[in-house]
């Protein structure tokens, strides 16, 4: 086997604020700087959301994943809200994840790991700095974490003491997470009730109850072998992690420990952290201030990356090589990924370098409507996930996941699937903070799309497989 390269240069030592002496971009300037300052030294005294072993048990199940042996299933809000913090939404959202991951085991016939874009995913990197309406411009919205979305001079002015209720909710979304994948909630046996009323008189719904009939029947044989929830942890209850992009440092740093049991340093605020597009430069804070903490790290990539400077966050981001470390989350159009993307796959196979890949099909798929509302189009997303499918399957490498931005409510912010969502309905249910999600029908719609896809791979792989000759 080829080793991977090494970087050629030593990097310089790593500290939980060496980010501070690189630019920064999308950060908030907030106008009482010693506000932040006293914030921040609260925050460091509380109490971690996450723990350093959860982390490592992550990243053992993303390992898992860049060899091919599991699935990846990254979703949630594209922002999370105070306004929208309730059990209900938490709860319907962690549902959908369920459904989605029972589908798509069927799919593929491997654990899928679940993460939940949730529990602290309240900062938003923006394209424009400025919002103009009517004539009147304000500092953009960016996310709960730093101002308010009313448009409203005061509301926009960055708040520091944003970042303890961020804290609080996400200690209290954690909190009810815990419960659900643990408590009961998350047993197989309950897969019928994961079902949400508004989904289940629909052509999705209905297959979803054919697939639970079958589970239900595989669960009785388990259950006549001796398997039940009391002896099978596994059917009574799910790992479930959190993720959110680490956008905004101070409070990313405040929550960066130091681990007791191995001297390294985890960020406390979620078990995986990503990289957005936006700030993924290799010599930037964002990607400085990544590099240096051991849970597992994810980076969007998106239409105009390079090979060269993939490898070099690649060095960055990864330098020991360590499978499931490193997830490089493409988001670069339907029509983009197929000139972008095999190349960027062949340079990481070339050095063999250790990634998990998974398909984002959101970002680069945001367009306004005919009324100026910002949506998606069902058929373009699933067009790029196909996509990312094929170019694996041509190059020989393994797609290892999704992420998608999704909701259990019944919204009406992407265009398409089956319950046909037009242009001219698109008001009737919007309520996202900042991009369009898919609402629970088209989430498990996307679902069983994928498990035909993952179902083909499988057959595939089955059919490469050398038959042992009976002696
Ligand atoms: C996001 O994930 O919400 C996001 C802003 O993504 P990207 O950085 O890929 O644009
Ligand atoms: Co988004």
């Amino acid at each position: 086997m080829v080793e991977a390269a090494k970087p050629h240069i030593l990097p310089d030592p790593w500290s939980r604020e060496s980010w501070r002496t690189k630019p920064a971009k999308q950060m908030p300037t907030y106008p009482d700087p010693e506000a932040l300052a006293a914030v921040e030294q609260e925050l460091r005294h509380f109490p971690p959301l996450v723990f350093a072993g959860e982390a490592r048990r992550l990243r053992a199940s993303l390992a898992r994943v860049a060899e091919g042996k599991a699935f990846l299933l990254q979703g949630g809000d594209c922002a999370e809200s105070f306004a929208e913090f309730h059990p209900n939404n938490i709860r319907d959202t962690f549902r959908v994840l369920l459904q989605m991951a029972v589908v798509l085991t069927f799919g593929a016939g491997v654990p899928v790991v679940k993460t939940g874009r949730l529990a602290g995913q309240f900062a938003k990197p923006r394209s424009e700095d400025f919002e103009t309406i009517d004539g009147v411009a304000l500092p953009s919205y960016r996310g709960d974490m730093v101002n308010g979305m009313e448009f409203t001079e005061e509301a926009r002015i960055p708040d520091p003491k944003r970042l303890i209720h961020c804290y609080n909710q996400s200690a209290a979304t954690l909190n009810l997470l815990r419960a659900f994948a643990q408590g009961g909630y998350a047993d197989l046996h309950q897969v019928q009730l994961w079902n949400l009323s508004f989904v289940a008189d629909s052509p999705q719904g209905h297959r979803y109850s054919d697939l639970v009939e079958r589970l239900t029947e595989a669960l009785e044989f388990m259950d006549a072998c001796g398997l039940t929830s009391e002896n099978a942890p596994q059917i009574r209850e799910t790992d479930f992690f959190t993720a959110h992009e680490a956008l905004l440092l101070p409070y990313e740093e405040a929550m960066t420990r130091v681990d007791s049991t191995t001297g390294d340093c985890y960020d406390t605020s979620a078990h995986f952290l990503w990289a957005g597009e936006r700030t993924r430069d290799p010599d930037g804070a964002h990607i400085e201030f990544l590099r240096g903490i051991q849970n597992p790290i994810g980076v969007k990539i998106g239409p105009t990356l390079e090979a060269g400077e993939l490898l070099r966050l690649i060095d960055h981001l990864n330098p020991n090589n360590t499978p499931g470390q490193l997830t490089l989350i493409a988001r670069m159009g339907p029509d983009k990924i197929r000139k972008v993307l095999p190349p960027l796959i062949r340079a990481v196979e070339r050095d063999s370098r250790k990634v998990v890949w998974v398909s984002d099909p959101m970002h680069a798929n945001t367009v306004k409507s005919a009324s100026g509302i910002k949506t998606r189009y069902f058929d373009r997303i699933l067009e790029e996930v196909r996509a990312f499918f094929e170019i694996h399957r041509e190059e020989g490498t393994y797609a290892g996941g999704v992420h998608f931005e999704m909701t259990g409510q019944d919204v009406t912010e992407c265009v398409g699937g089956a319950q046909a969502i037009t242009e001219a309905n698109l008001s009737d249910h919007y309520h996202t903070h900042c991009d369009p999600r898919l609402n629970a029908s088209q989430a498990l719609e996307l679902a069983f799309l994928l498990a035909e896809m993952l179902k083909e791979r499988r057959s595939r792989e089955r059919a490469r497989r050398p038959v042992r000759a009976t002696p």
